[in-house]
């Protein structure tokens, strides 16, 4: 009995497969893990990192070690990778994606209390195909002067996608799920997807179905978003959306990210950039990639821990006491860090 009893509890300290990333990375991901060690949070670091590498076929990669860390944790934490536009090799966020067939991008906006933007009540979540579209990287040059690009849009892709979403709406309690689309201009393609849609509508009365042009939801959503819930769409759509709703809350520096894919794989990250201007000098606001850490605590179940560390974040940035200064105030990244670490204690 005592045995047995004792093994579960080891089993429960979960690994997470932890990338910090460039520029920022490391100091943001330090932040989660003070405040993840506050918090008492049962899982343990496997840190890894991402660097591109060319295989034997000339195909690029993603280190050998770290795609075996991932396969045997399922689950990951990533901070911000560069991508130099002239590096030779594709973006590691889009090689990550593709090697763990990462098909859903999830990105909840939420106006955050006390951090002042020109919106109030945000509350809706970007679901973004994350594996197709015009993210195929498939272009060529037909003759000189001319290229085509391909968007590819598939049956089976467009349907894991759009169930999904209905899944995430009825598991998140949200109302409503739109379809963003440009279905009259593309006709084939985001018909396609939009046909998805309405077929994974049916399967979920509960929920209302509504489909919109992209350029719609953009005109409605800087005029009210509140009117909206869970949001679909294909990937680019997705990928500029969700950038213009984590603008309706201040920005990248506070917007969580999840890349859902198949067999229980998936990758939190925060979405901004590497700011290579503040590296390592103890400036840069971890709460994007903190964020993205309790959506993968919620991920993994742990509710409980996931909302002490929401609680003590929106606390900590409500108070206006000790913030970071892309958020106003003027602590280091380690302040604002003890700040959020002792409101989680003090939320035991
Ligand atoms: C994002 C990013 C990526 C994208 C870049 C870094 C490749 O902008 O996650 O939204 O375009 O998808
Ligand atoms: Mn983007």
């Amino acid at each position: 009995m005592y045995a047995s009893h004792h093994s579960s509890l080891l089993l429960t300290l979960q690994t997470v497969t932890l990338i910090p990333g460039d520029g920022i990375g490391p100091e943001i991901s330090t932040a989660v893990m003070r405040i993840f060690e506050a918090a008492q949070v049962p899982i343990q670091w496997d840190e890894r990192n991402v660097t591109a590498i060319q295989g034997p076929g000339g195909n690029w990669m993603i280190p050998p070690n770290t795609k075996e860390s991932m396969d045997r944790n399922k689950i990951g934490l990533k901070g911000p990778l560069k991508t130099p536009v002239a590096a030779g090799h594709p973006s590691m966020n889009l090689l990550l994606r593709k090697t763990f067939d990462l098909y859903a991008n999830v990105r909840p906006c939420m106006s955050i209390e006390g951090y002042k933007t020109p919106y109030t009540d945000v509350d809706l979540v970007t679901i973004r195909e994350n594996t197709e579209g015009e993210y195929s990287g498939i272009e060529h040059v037909i003759v000189d002067g001319v290229v085509q690009s391909i968007k590819l849009i598939t049956e089976d892709a467009s349907e894991r996608i759009a169930k999904y979403a209905f899944e995430y709406a009825v598991n998140n309690q949200r109302s409503s799920v739109t379809a963003v689309h440009k279905a009259n201009i593309m006709r084939m393609s985001d018909g396609l997807f939009l046909r998805k849609c309405r077929e994974a509508a049916e399967n979920y009365k509960d929920i209302k179905f509504t489909e919109m042009y992209l350029d719609t939801v953009c005109l409605n959503m800087v005029q009210d978003p509140t009117q909206f819930d869970v949001l679909v769409m294909p990937n680019l759509y997705g990928d500029i959306l969700s950038d213009l709703c984590a603008g309706l809350i201040g920005g990248l520096g506070v917007t969580p990210s999840g890349n859902i894919g198949t067999n229980g794989v998936a990758i939190f990250e925060s979405v901004h950039g590497t700011a290579p201007d503040i590296a390592g000098a103890d400036l840069a606001n971890p709460t994007a990639l903190l964020l993205s850490a309790v959506m993968m605590l919620r991920h993994m179940g742990l509710h409980a821990h996931a909302q002490r560390i929401q609680t003590a974040c929106f606390n900590t940035i409500q108070d206006k006491r000790v913030l970071t200064k892309d958020l106003g105030g003027n602590a280091k990244c380690s302040e604002f860090t003890a700040a959020i670490c002792e409101r989680v204690q003090d939320l035991d």
